[in-house]
């Protein structure tokens, strides 16, 4: 695992947005995996800069959000279709069709894992952004998802529901279910890179770098993966060794 220290998100947002970029100048049709949540909003602001700056083409890209709260429509505030339209996809060439959110309308895990086959009819996710839960979820991999967990509805726990809230006028507004890759769809992609600012991280940083792997802490999945780089500030490292 390669850990890049920075100072803070702001500065995350440079490093990342530049691993971002890179990879779709080698690779114009690259396909990515994208993250919500405040970690990765500095990231996502800069893409929007330096695809003006440098004129970076989009229109080949695709990407595959990781996650989507169940019983949410697109066009509602909180969804994470509109949080990636407003912070992303409406600021650059990007085609709206090539980019997918799971559909939080959906009712079963039969539908849930099509999300899935969509992945790997688009050959798999070549680099994957994350954001990390103050208990070590990625996407909505809860402590205790199954590390072999494809794209599935899912509950969320109290703790992430309390956290999530405040995006929302009140915490009974909160979704209690989402549908989420899975840590396996996770794992499937050829590249990681993971943004973890700010104190409330720092237990999870721990356990995704130092381990055990254990299924208490969903993040240390990522340490049986060969290609993952995580990029944090003083702050969330301050429990490493
Ligand atoms: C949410 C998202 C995750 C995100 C996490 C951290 O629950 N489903 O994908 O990584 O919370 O959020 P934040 O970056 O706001 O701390």
């Amino acid at each position: 695992m390669k850990i890049i220290k920075v100072m803070n998100n702001g500065e995350a947002g440079k490093v990342v947005s530049d691993l971002i970029l890179d990879e779709i100048k080698n690779n114009s049709k690259a396909v990515l995996g994208l993250a919500t949540g405040s970690s990765p909003i500095t990231t996502y602001e800069n893409i929007i800069k330096k695809t003006k700056d440098q004129s970076i083409d989009w229109s080949e890209v695709t990407t595959f959000n990781l996650d989507e709260y169940k019983g949410l429509e697109s066009d509602h505030e909180q969804s994470y279709r509109y949080f990636m339209n407003d912070k992303l996809f409406n600021h650059i060439n990007i085609k709206k069709v090539n980019t997918f959110v799971p559909s939080g309308m959906i009712d079963s895990n039969e539908e849930a894992v099509k999300y899935d086959q969509l992945i790997s009819d688009h050959n798999g996710i070549d680099l994957q952004l994350l954001g990390l839960g103050i208990n070590g979820h990625v996407g909505f991999n809860e402590p205790g998802s199954d590390f072999e967990g494809l794209t599935s509805i899912v509950d969320l726990t109290k703790s992430t529901i309390e956290a999530n809230s405040r995006f929302f006028e009140k915490e009974s507004d909160v979704p209690t279910q989402a549908i989420s890759m899975g840590l396996k769809s996770i794992m499937n992609a050829k590249k990681i890179v993971l943004i973890a600012t700010g104190e409330s991280k720092a237990l999870a940083v721990k356990n995704l770098v130092e381990g055990p792997i254990s299924k208490e802490w969903p993040c240390s999945a990522l340490l049986n993966h060969p290609n993952v780089t995580i990029v944090i500030d003083q702050e969330a490292g301050k429990l490493l060794k």
